[in-house]
């Protein structure tokens, strides 16, 4: 569904991705792993157009998407989850989903309010409340929730585990293993090896911008020295 070949992608004169080819299948979550500064963020950016490509191709669904503006790849059904949370504070939980909604797309799941709310039941007893008040964890949720309200096929999700409470992230993984049911395909950042595991079928490990290795999550886990190696743990 997602295909990079061969990408080399950074910011301005600087490259920071170099050679790299991944690939998510339809329904399918793919972990990027590797630490701070490794290129996570700049792999799910250059999905949707926000660095500069030095090489490589980048497809969606079989389309070259490669250097395409951001909200023409959007529209494509590619959901992004920034890994600043970008609610909108002012607005209501319930606001905030309904200004992601989008019309529903003949070959992806459709997705409304009652559906989102039953992947995350903790937003029900919040829905009037403004997102500014919201714990990191439920702000979490609620970009999470409203990016499904517009009808993704493939999420990017960048290191949706980071500075959440253990009680929330294990709720995040179980609604985030649903939406993967549902059948929208995954590709998420992230350090937190153990949340990765709880979703992904692969991971491919990221080091200094390069893909060091790759395989399914089962046998990495299995392989405990690779992924440990990759984290710097
Ligand atoms: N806007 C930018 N301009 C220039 N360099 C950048 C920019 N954003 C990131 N970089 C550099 O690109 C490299 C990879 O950063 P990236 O944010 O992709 O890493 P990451 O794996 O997401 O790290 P983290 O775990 O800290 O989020 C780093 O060396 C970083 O300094
Ligand atoms: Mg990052």
């Amino acid at each position: 569904m997602l295909r990079f070949s061969g990408v080399g992608a950074g910011y301005g004169g600087a490259q920071v991705l170099f050679d790299l080819d991944l690939a998510v299948g339809k329904g399918e979550a793919v972990a990027l792993i590797g630490r701070n500064g490794a290129g996570k963020t700049t792999t799910l950016k250059t999905a949707i157009g926000l660095t500069r490509l030095f090489a490589g191709r980048v497809e969606f669904d079989g389309r070259d998407i490669t250097g395409a503006p951001t909200h023409a790849v959007a529209r494509l059904g590619l959901g992004w989850v920034p890994e600043d949370r970008r609610v909108f504070a002012r607005l209501t939980v319930w606001e905030n989903l309904d200004v992601g909604r989008q019309p529903p797309r003949a070959d992806a799941p459709e997705w409304d309010e009652a559906r989102v709310l039953a992947v995350f039941p903790h937003l029900k007893s919040l829905l009037d409340r403004p997102a500014a008040h919201l714990s990191g964890g439920e702000q979490q949720m609620l970009t999470v929730a409203r990016t499904l309200m517009g009808q993704p096929r493939l999420l990017l999700l960048d290191e949706p585990s980071e500075g959440i409470a253990p009680k929330v992230v294990e709720d995040l993984a179980a609604a985030l293993a649903d939406v993967k049911a549902a059948g929208v395909g995954i590709l998420l950042s992230e350090q937190n090896w153990r949340f990765a595991a709880a979703l992904a079928d692969r991971a491919v490990l990221l080091e200094s911008g390069r893909a060091v290795g790759e395989g399914a999550m089962a046998d990495l886990i299995a392989e405990r020295g690779r992924l440990a190696a990759v984290l710097g743990l």
